[in-house]
């Protein structure tokens, strides 16, 4: 396989192992297509404003709580939380290139350095917002974002501790878990986007208290992790047919990928709406 990891591949690849890794380099360019969307999004609009200490431009995006008069901490908080966000978002897809990992390894392990910091800026600042500020609409909302700040920090000690042994086997995978989690705040936006141009926004209620709301709060993080464990099974000792069936499933999430990117950079990311 080209993009996310070759390292199940036999010298002869096992049937359906082909379409595995192809299916899997789609569905990583759509994720890569996707994020540097989102990144572009943090860096035209929260870059200049926080960079700036124009902190009251934040508070034309529907936030539930941006800038707020008064509060400092708070403030800078944020402002520390959506300036992480795009190094985050970008390391992440850096460090999944096998080609920089084998040609360039200082690259690899510098980068992932920073995005292991990044990570544990990003959930525990995120945790501090979530509690601490008190930015929340409804309590299963905020459960569930928590519930991802939690697997964010143990996945990233787990991919520390095993690249640290050197068992890089051990250590892909759980840096793959990481990525998936890390970027569940991603996934959310992109589910919302598709969910709500396939249904017109069913399930989706105004204090993000709908039957759709609530399952997303969880799946953001916990249908990514269960479609990459698919992969990593798959990949490792699956049947020809498990290999081809998760790697249709790679395929379909693609494709939903894009189309929820497109829709989240037209309505949400665009600086022209
Ligand atoms: C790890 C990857 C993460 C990224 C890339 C990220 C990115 C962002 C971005 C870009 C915003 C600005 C809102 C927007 O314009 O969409 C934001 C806000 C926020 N984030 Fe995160 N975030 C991450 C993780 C987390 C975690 C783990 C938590 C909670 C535990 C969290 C809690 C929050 C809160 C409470 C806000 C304020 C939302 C509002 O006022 O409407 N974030 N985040």
């Amino acid at each position: 396989m080209a993009t996310i990891d070759a390292s199940f591949a036999t010298t002869r690849p096992a049937r359906g192992a082909d379409w595995l890794g192809r299916a899997a380099t789609f569905c990583y360019l759509a994720i890569a297509a996707g994020q540097l969307l989102f990144t572009a999004f943090i860096l035209l609009f929260y870059y200049p404003s926080s960079l700036s200490g124009d902190f009251a431009a934040w508070n034309a995006k529907p936030l539930i709580k941006g800038f707020v008069p008064g509060d400092t901490a708070g403030n800078l908080f944020f402002a520390v939380h959506v300036l992480m966000a795009a190094v985050i978002t970008l390391g992440g897809l850096v460090q999944l290139i096998p080609a920089i990992r084998g040609r360039w390894p200082a690259v690899h392990r510098w980068n992932g350095r920073l995005y292991l910091i990044s990570a544990l800026a990003l959930a525990l600042g995120g945790l501090w917002l979530t509690w601490g500020r008190g930015t929340w609409l409804n309590l299963t909302g905020a459960v569930g974002i928590t519930l991802d700040a939690l697997l964010i920090l143990t996945f990233a000690a787990l991919a520390w501790r095993a690249a640290r042994a050197r068992r890089f086997a051990e250590h892909r995978r759980w840096a793959i878990r990481l990525f998936v989690v890390a970027s569940a705040v991603w996934f959310m936006r992109v589910g919302y986007m598709v969910w709500g141009l396939a249904t017109g926004g069913a399930g989706i209620g105004k204090a993000m208290d709908g039957p759709f709301d609530l399952f997303l709060a969880f799946a953001n993080s916990l249908l990514p992790l269960a479609v990459a464990e698919l992969y990593l099974r798959a990949g490792a000792h699956g049947t020809p047919l498990a290999r081809r069936s998760t790697a249709a499933l790679l395929g379909l999430s693609g494709l939903i990928i894009l189309a929820g990117s497109a829709g989240a950079w037209m309505m949400m990311w665009s600086p022209y709406i």
